[in-house]
């Protein structure tokens, strides 16, 4: 169930009564709230408990601050507060053991953000069919905070989102709220980093950029998070903090796309690719080393740079490198249809009525995560020629492709080697990788997952 009034329940390492005003008399608002910052005794909501909402939330409970994550799922939030978390970068027994302590709470009842001394939104940020931004879920968790504005308040986005977002979207509705910037009230700009799934950069490891529409505003945002990240920048402003995340997932896309296009002329050369890039790796400065795959997936890389793309669009300019990232990171799947064709031919094969397994659907190694994964591409393509398909994932039990529903198979040496091909699509780590080079007549490997193992052997064919 979900819980109401949720701050009431909750403590911090300091107690403070609910509805307490954050400025006491002869104190600005911000040396008020900079007090229980410092002392990790402000209130903090966190919008949205997806796969950064989450783990930022339970990082802050744990440097002791009063938590609530807010979400608008009453079964995610269920689950939360049973100490079942969603994603791997957090642990269900801490998770636990923070709402016992009563550090943190999950709920639905947005209520709670009058109680709220800061408030981070971290909603998804997607983009529409037509390719421009959907920026409904900020609009709709900020309009939910404005509504609730309460005068001493922090508010934070974190969300990946087009320059400008935090003035133009933001700014007006606390304004029209009565909210007075710097005095009153505190905005400010900081994207989120995490990388889910990776052990060795948690939300504390990586460095959090911060940028405030006015000073007061990165102060006081800057002040919170060095509570729990182990350096924080401080930017002129909220559109710099905004580009900032821009260029970082605009620089992988497009690094992406160039390991990707390398690729395609590696072949045409007949050159292993990944040979090239290892050499290519080994100079100590200038160089670091991206691969080629089926195709970028995930909430970040694929959709991240439509948003600058659509911004600039509006100020009449086309960004050159991004629309061709993207085309020929999109173009990936077909070309790994293509191969597989290539190879079954020579084999007096054809796709049509071929048994192929994909190994790992997932939009990468280690996670469930399937949101934008090139796999389903891949394999909707295969269907379309007439394969038929079927996938291991220890991760995905069940996907559907074109329609129709497909239940994960068990990774076998029987379906190994009754398989006409295997197309490596995710290279998950718990795949026996030299077992699949020995089963299989024909393995097509998308993530050089069997760079090492195979040797120059004809029945593998890497990117
Ligand atoms: N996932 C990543 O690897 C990653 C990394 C860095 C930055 N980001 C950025 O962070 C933002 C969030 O991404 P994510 O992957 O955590 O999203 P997510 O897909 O995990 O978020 C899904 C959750 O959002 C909830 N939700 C939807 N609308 C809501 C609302 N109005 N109020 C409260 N909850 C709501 C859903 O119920 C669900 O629980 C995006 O802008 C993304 O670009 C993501």
């Amino acid at each position: 169930m979900a819980t109401s009034a949720p701050h009431q329940h909750i403590v911090g390492k300091g107690r403070r009564r609910s509805h307490q005003p954050a400025a006491e008399p002869g104190h600005t608002a911000e040396a008020a709230l900079g007090e229980h910052l410092y002392t990790q005794t402000a209130r903090v909501s966190v919008i949205c408990q997806g796969y950064v909402g989450l783990p930022l939330a339970v990082e802050l409970a744990r440097a002791g601050f009063p938590v609530v994550g807010l979400d608008v799922d009453l079964t995610r939030v269920d689950a939360l507060n049973a100490g079942r978390p969603h994603t791997p970068d957090v642990d269900g027994r801490e998770l636990a053991a923070l709402r016992q302590a009563g550090r943190y709470v999950a709920t639905t009842d947005f209520d709670s953000l009058v109680d709220s001394d800061v408030v981070i939104i971290c909603v998804p940020t997607p983009l529409q069919k037509s390719k421009d931004p959907d920026i409904s879920y900020v609009a709709a968790a900020a309009e939910a905070a404005a509504a609730r504005f309460r005068p001493g308040q922090l508010v934070i986005l974190e969300s990946t989102t087009y320059p400008g977002t935090t003035e133009e979207l933001l700014l007006p509705l606390f304004a029209s709220r009565g909210a007075v910037l710097g005095e009153d009230f505190f905005l400010a700009f900081s994207p989120e980093r995490i990388d889910p799934g990776n052990r060795a950069f948690k939300v504390r490891d990586i460095p959090k950029i911060v940028g405030g529409v006015t000073p007061a505003c990165t102060r006081l945002a800057a002040l919170l998070y060095r509570q729990i990240v182990v350096q924080v920048i401080a930017v002129s402003g909220p559109k710099v903090a905004e580009l900032a995340k821009l260029y970082e997932n605009v620089f992988r896309n497009v690094n992406i796309a160039l390991a990707n296009e390398f690729a395609l002329m590696c072949r045409r050369l007949g050159v292993n690719t990944r040979e090239v890039i290892e050499a290519a790796a080994t100079k100590p400065f200038g160089f670091l080393p991206f691969y080629p795959g089926p195709g970028t997936g995930g909430h970040c890389i694929p959709v991240d740079p439509g948003y600058l793309a659509w911004k600039m669009r509006l100020n009449g300019y086309e960004a050159r490198f991004i629309r061709l990232a993207d085309e020929i990171n999109r173009a990936m799947p077909a070309y790994v249809v293509d191969l597989m064709a290539g190879a079954l031919n020579r084999r007096r094969r054809s796709l049509n009525g071929a048994r192929i397994l994909a190994l790992g659907v997932a939009y990468k190694r280690g996670v469930a995560d399937m949101r934008e994964s090139p796999a389903l591409e891949v394999l909707a393509q295969l269907r379309q020629c007439g394969a038929d398909i079927s996938y291991a994932d220890p991760y995905v039990p069940s996907i559907t492709v074109d329609g129709v529903v497909l239940q994960a198979t068990k990774l076998t040496d029987e379906c190994l080697t009754t398989a006409d091909c295997v197309v490596i699509l995710t290279d998950h780590p718990e795949f026996d990788y030299a077992r699949v080079v020995e089963l299989a007549p024909l393995v097509v490997d998308t993530r050089n997952a069997t760079w090492g193992i195979a040797g120059p052997a004809d029945h593998v064919i890497t990117l």
